[in-house]
């Protein structure tokens, strides 16, 4: 079996992965220091696919560790890169902790690629790399435009890094995976989004508004010139999401890569509003929930949604479930996390 090393493996788009790729024949190992992940995640990808995970419980930003890590494993024939911190408000308060953390252990992940010959490498990327698209939906070639937020910032750095990086070293093919709005659950609700602290997206607030953990929540601006007035976005299964890697594995293997570094956008390709989102989840699941309307949130896009026709096409991938499944799955997570006490330390959890 292909050796997979999934850094993040805890986090909310790694733990989902770890089980496409098992399910698609992929031997995997994790490394993630769970500084903003909690192991027992890796609990629920062991209850979903019978298969122990074995995590290396390092700081990425340590070049020894994460060498250690390669060198314990010289059969890894590809590395998934989630692991980094993803808070767009917290980028703008504390950047150097940004810079840092994810351009750090992104640099010494690449260095050991780059040591020990690996020969896949794919980049958990985002469209924030768009900054505010001109034209909707946007597409791979869509420029890059400033990043509203230190964090996009490193996302777009890490591109470019990696760019520079696969120019220079001919034995790695790499991929980057723009993602567009993650949400929603593993259907079987043994895994999904754990946020720390107070949540920022909007899927987990509009979760936890339904159950009781928030009284209520805001809907950042309705004047928007949008069809509704509020922000539009591309919503995202989170299998579907994962899935996308395990194809991007598989599109590697096939060497099937024009070029050395390809960058796919994963988006549904359906274009939502705020308001629209917040019906569906009152309609799928039929709560209503307890909202106003105020004013507009520094830095958000005002609209942007995927082309994916070229993943859908290149790396044959088809996103399966609908922005009411997204909802419905992210609604079933919440009640069994309830139920899930291993998951709730990480509710207490503060920033450092
Ligand atoms: C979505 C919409 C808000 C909360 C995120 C990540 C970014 C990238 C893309 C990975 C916006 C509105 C939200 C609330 C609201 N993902 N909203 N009330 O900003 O699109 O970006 O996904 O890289 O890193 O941050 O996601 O869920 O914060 O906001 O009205 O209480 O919901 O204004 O229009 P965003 P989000």
């Amino acid at each position: 079996m292909k050796k997979i090393l999934v850094t993040g493996g805890s986090g909310y788009i790694g733990s989902h992965t770890l089980v496409d790729l098992i399910e698609n024949g992929f031997e995997v190992i994790s490394a993630d220091n769970n500084s903003r992940s909690t192991p027992s995640m890796l609990l629920g990808v062991e209850k979903i696919t019978g298969k122990k995970i074995k995590n290396y419980k390092v700081d990425l930003c340590n070049y020894d560790e994460t060498r250690a890590i390669f060198e314990e494993n010289i059969d890894i024939t590809g590395v998934i890169h989630f692991a980094a911190f993803k808070a767009v408000g917290e980028s703008v308060e504390k950047p150097m902790l940004y810079f840092q953390n994810n351009l750090s252990s992104l640099i010494n992940v690449l260095r050991c690629i780059e040591e020990f010959k690996t020969p896949y490498f794919v980049f958990s990327s985002s469209c924030t790399v768009y900054g505010n698209p001109d034209a909707i939906p946007v597409t791979e070639v869509t420029p890059r435009k400033n990043a509203e937020s230190p964090y996009g910032l490193t996302k777009q750095m890490g591109e470019q890094m990696i760019e520079a990086f696969a120019a220079a070293n001919s034995s790695t093919n790499s991929i980057l995976l723009r993602y567009f709005n993650p949400a929603g659950a593993h259907p079987t609700g043994l895994i999904g989004e754990l946020p720390i602290d107070k949540p920022q997206n909007l899927t987990p607030i509009l979760t936890q508004s339904a159950i009781g953990k928030m009284s209520g929540f805001t809907v950042f601006g309705d004047d928007y010139d949008t069809r509704d007035g509020s922000c539009i976005r591309d919503f995202i299964h989170v299998c579907d999401l994962a899935n996308a890697h395990t194809k991007a594995i598989q599109f590697l293997l096939a060497k099937k890569n024009n070029s050395s570094c390809e960058v796919f956008n994963l988006g549904s390709g359906n274009g939502v509003s705020v308001l629209e989102a917040i019906k569906s989840f009152e309609d799928s699941t039929g709560i209503k929930l307890n909202y106003k309307i105020g004013g507009r949130r520094p830095g958000d896009v005002i609209a942007i949604y995927a082309n994916n026709e070229k993943a859908r096409d290149i790396l044959e991938w088809t996103p399966k479930f609908s922005l009411d499944e997204i909802m419905t799955s992210a609604w079933k997570w919440e009640q069994l996390l309830e139920k899930m006490p291993v998951h709730l330390e990480l509710r207490t959890f503060k920033l450092n």
